[in-house]
């Protein structure tokens, strides 16, 4: 309560709705809703009020003439009947020896019909009003007269009419705009779902620039933005695998000549180098190769992981892992499968025993491989992503590989939009490294 009088505005937009149809909705019907209110009270509250006093003026004008005419020639009665039940619509009734009590009943007094009897009539009279008829009694000489007439003389219908004739056209057109309106927002959920899947990585239906201008236009331009991302990815990825290809003639010559040298200590450095460097190529070109061609379909994530850990290259190391039932996504599943394999060779080959969990919370999913072995220094948790980059200078080939592992994990990670996480195991003491995917 506090929070909504220091901050109203705020404090109403939470209950405000979110959605552009919604918004668009109440930007037409609060209008709409207040006009409607506005002009039924002022004008016809006036109006009804007028209407009202005539109609009484009438009725209460109808039983003075005959209260007078009775008094007068009592002897008549018949007649006057006659003519009040014909032509005014008053049904009279004389009951003698009867008196009027002396006060009205509390909710009939001060009514219209009350002053305009009060003018009119010079006897004393009560009256009723109940859901059909209106009964009035005035006092004459040797009893009273009872006039009965319909409701319908007093109140006229045309107000409620009026208001359930708004309403009701106005129900009427909304349900129609909102339709229109349903329309309109249509095209813009569309682009925002297949925005959403492109950051994913995932394919969505090519589809049609619609709606109003604007729209288009978005639409029009982010089906530009795809196309254009989607050739500068080829082409980068087809100039890598063009030049690691090239270089691999030249090298394997290169190993050749250098195996047909006499035997020395510079001869062996070189063939390690180049052992090294081919090495190198031979990730790239599988880095190139896999990346963009792969389509993603709907993939258990349960039997991507399980596939990872069996075809992991040290089958010697233990992986901890209980199998639960997965979340399906749609992922690139061969791409998965090796950004996944990466994370966990790492850890089977820099630590000795492998812990596999999975987490599930409203917006990501994240598959975490911890191991016991030294872990990264924070400060390099950056670098270790970069291309060829290894924590161990020596670039010995027994204790890692070529660097690339973790760049290729990141790149499908992303790909995917998601990410890898580095961070110490705290359980286990080595590192881990989490792959998050959103939903
Ligand atoms: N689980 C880990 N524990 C300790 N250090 C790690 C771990 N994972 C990666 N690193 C360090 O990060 C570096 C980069 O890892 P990355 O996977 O990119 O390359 P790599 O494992 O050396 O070679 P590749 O994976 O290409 O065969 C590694 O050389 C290693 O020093
Ligand atoms: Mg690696």
């Amino acid at each position: 309560m506090k929070y909504f009088l220091r901050h109203p505005f705020k404090a109403l937009k939470a209950y405000l709705p979110k959605s552009l149809f919604g918004r668009s909705l109440l930007i037409l019907l609060a209008p709409l809703f207040l006009v409607e209110t506005i002009s039924a009270y002022v004008f016809f509250d006036n109006h009804w009020d007028n209407v009202t006093k005539t109609l009484a003026n009438t009725i209460a004008g109808d039983v003075a003439t005959i209260v007078a005419l009775y008094n007068t020639l009592p002897e008549e009665e018949s007649f006057y009947k006659f003519l009040a039940g014909t032509h005014l619509k008053l049904r009279t009734d004389f009951i003698p020896e009867e008196t009027i009590p002396t006060s009205l009943p509390e909710n009939s007094r001060d009514s219209f019909l009350d002053i305009a009897l009060k003018k009119q009539v010079l006897t004393p009279y009560t009256f009723e009003i109940t859901p059909k008829e209106i009964i009035i009694k005035a006092a004459v000489d040797g009893g009273i007269l009872e006039f009965t007439t319909p409701r319908k003389r007093l109140y006229s219908k045309s107000f409620s009419l009026f208001i359930m004739w708004v309403a009701g056209t106005s129900a009427f057109f909304l349900l129609v705009a909102s339709l229109f309106m349903h329309n309109q927002v249509k095209p813009l959920r569309r682009l925002a779902i297949a925005a959403d899947r492109f950051g994913k990585g995932r394919s969505f239906p090519d589809f049609k620039p619609e709606g109003a201008t604007e729209i288009r236009k978005v639409t029009k331009a982010f089906l530009g933005m795809r196309d254009r991302l989607h050739r500068q990815l080829t082409q980068r990825m087809d100039m890598l695998a063009g030049v690691s290809h090239d270089l691999r003639t030249p090298l394997t010559r290169m190993r050749l000549q250098l195996a047909m040298m006499p035997p020395s200590i510079e001869a062996e450095g070189l063939q390690k180098d180049v052992e090294e460097m081919s090495n190198m190529l031979e990730g790239y070109l599988m880095f190139a190769r896999g990346e963009g061609l792969e389509e993603s379909r709907d993939t258990d994530m349960s039997e991507l992981l399980i596939d990872a850990i069996e075809s992991r290259a040290q089958p010697e190391k233990t992986v901890h892992y209980t199998q639960l039932s997965l979340p399906v996504f749609c992922v690139k599943p061969q791409a998965l499968k090796r950004c996944l394999m990466n994370l966990i060779n790492n850890a089977a080959r820099y630590g000795n025993e492998v812990w596999i969990n999975t987490f599930t919370d409203n917006d990501f999913f994240t598959i975490s491989v911890e191991d016991d072995g030294p872990g990264i220094p924070e400060e390099k948790t950056e670098e270790v992503f970069k291309p060829f980059f290894r924590l161990d200078p020596s670039r010995n080939m027994a204790t890692g590989g070529v660097g690339l592992g973790l760049t290729i994990a990141r790149d499908i990670a992303q790909s995917h939009g998601g990410e890898i996480k580095l961070a110490p195991s705290k359980e286990h003491g080595g590192l881990r490294a989490s792959l998050v995917l959103p939903y």
